[in-house]
């Protein structure tokens, strides 16, 4: 727990949200769960359903979690053309769960 905590504090210290923001990994997980877990891997070990998308894991190595932010908030659609799959927009306080999440399962 407390390393889940360290790392939520770190990515909330990028991560310039707004007051309300709450950088709640668990929040984070939650909508991960429900929205992109049929495809990608969202926990800290496993694979994804599906083989196409690389497990979340990796993202916040791959890319600058600031960038990520920006995606989140105007909708994912990059690395996803072609596929099938609604366009995700999320509120700034979800996203700043999601980062919380993507931080705590981080291979950095
Ligand atoms: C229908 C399946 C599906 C769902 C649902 C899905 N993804 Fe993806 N995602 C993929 C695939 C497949 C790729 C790889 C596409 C490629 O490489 O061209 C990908 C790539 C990505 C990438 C780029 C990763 C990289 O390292 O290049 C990000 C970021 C991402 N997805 C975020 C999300 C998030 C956040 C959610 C949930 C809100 C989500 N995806 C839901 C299938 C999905």
């Amino acid at each position: 727990m407390r390393i889940v905590t360290a790392a939520a504090l770190l990515v909330g210290f990028f991560v310039v949200g707004p007051a309300h923001a709450t950088d709640d990994p668990d929040a984070g997980h939650m909508i991960v769960q429900e929205n992109c877990a049929r495809c990608h891997a969202i926990e800290a070990t496993g694979d994804s359903p599906n083989t196409d998308a690389p497990p979340m894991r990796t993202f916040a190595s791959k890319w600058p979690l600031e960038n990520l932010e920006e995606a989140l908030a105007e909708g994912i659609v990059v690395g996803h053309e072609g596929i099938e799959m609604p366009e995700f927009v999320f509120e700034p306080d979800q996203i700043s769960d999601i980062l919380a999440y993507l931080g705590s399962i981080g291979e950095n």
